[in-house]
């Protein structure tokens, strides 16, 4: 339980879809009376500069103070940002998170990893930005899971994050990961669940206890997501150049992932042993749950591009990926070859 006593005053920042669905619900029964609520529109689209401004703006013309406590309601977008603003505001202010998507409530919600997207001056008006390329570590003082919040999400958002999930259990040990790939996603929003999310959440957190400014042990976190962020950029370019208006050919980040983990657990056999069953368990449990990946092998040259900038590369012209000895036994800094990667997408295609 929070102690809210420890507060002069509590204000709440959320968006527009959320304010909607969980904004009274969570209100009701949150044990402290808010202050002040900022509804910003949704959407990845707002996670910049401009909004900040809007959040410092409120914060100041509200007198919030030091020793004043931002509740951030909503999904990555809202917890990022608001986690962002609160900690530069006046030199960092408290703040918590209450997730509403599964995947912030196991992702973003924790670990510390504020920020927004950037885009240079120089390409002012471009759709184009680096993704969470501005932002500080602060750890929120808590996260409050309620998987209530989940009963009206759709079900391509649910298995966006239970793909983190499930990574989260592949670093973990084959026990978890067993009871994730056989779970009926239908009971979510269930005290089983949440049961699951807070066991999920609790193994983030002991590996960003372990190191919170992302410099060592906390990228094994990466799994799956050097050929899984390639792939969500690639769909997101394809679509930004799509001549069919409205053509959606994005995915959900977690989606992205689930590829990315068969690409790179084809990748752990290849390089350190990984056993092939878990590859083909993996491999099936994507087909039946996230369909095929949409990437064919005419597809490996932008893909390779994308991966070379990829940010955990330490040397230009590398690609470096965490990939696992087992189930539980992760190892973080593989460099991996082009015709290794090749083969591996080959693999998911
Ligand atoms: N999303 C991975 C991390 O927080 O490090």
């Amino acid at each position: 339980m929070i102690d809210f006593s420890s507060y002069d005053r509590v204000f709440l920042l959320t968006d527009e879809q959320v304010a909607k669905c969980c904004l009274p619900v969570v209100c009701s029964d949150l044990g402290t009376p808010i202050s002040d609520v900022l509804v910003l529109p949704a959407g990845e689209q707002h996670k910049n500069l401009a909004s900040v401004q809007r959040i410092w703006d409120w914060l100041f013309a509200q007198q919030a103070t030091r020793s004043s406590l931002l509740i951030n309601l909503g999904g990555g977008v809202i917890c990022d940002m608001g986690g962002f603003a609160a900690s530069t505001y006046m030199r960092g202010m408290a703040y918590i998170n209450i997730p509403t998507t599964l995947l912030a409530m196991v992702d973003a919600g924790t670990g510390g990893k504020t920020g927004i997207d950037y885009t240079p001056m120089s390409e002012a008006g471009s759709t184009a930005s680096l993704k969470n390329a501005i932002g500080v570590f602060a750890e929120p003082v808590d996260t409050i899971i309620r998987p209530e919040l989940l009963s009206t999400l759709p079900a391509e958002e649910l298995l966006s994050g239970y793909a983190e999930m499930i990574k989260h259990a592949v670093l973990q040990n084959p026990k978890t990961l067993a009871e994730l790939l056989n779970y009926d996603l239908r009971q979510v929003a269930t005290p089983d669940f949440g049961e699951l999310i807070r066991r999920s959440v609790a193994f983030k957190q002991s590996v960003v206890e372990q190191d919170p400014h992302d410099k060592g042990r906390r990228q094994i976190l990466n799994f799956g997501h050097t050929v899984g962020h390639a792939i969500e950029a690639l769909l997101l370019e394809r679509e930004q150049k799509s001549e069919v208006r409205n053509q959606k050919s994005a995915k959900p980040h977690g989606y992205c992932v689930m590829y990315g983990m068969v690409a790179e657990a084809y990748l752990s056999h290849m390089i350190c042993g990984l056993p092939a069953e878990v590859v083909s368990t993996l491999n099936r449990f994507m087909l039946e749950n996230y369909g095929t990946a949409p990437v064919t092998c005419n597809d490996f040259d932008a893909l390779l591009r994308l991966m070379l900038h990829d940010k955990k590369n330490k040397e230009q012209g590398t690609i470096v990926c965490t990939l696992l000895q087992s189930v539980g036994q992760p190892v973080t800094g593989q460099t991996v070859t082009p015709e290794q990667l090749r083969e591996a997408i080959e693999y998911l295609c």
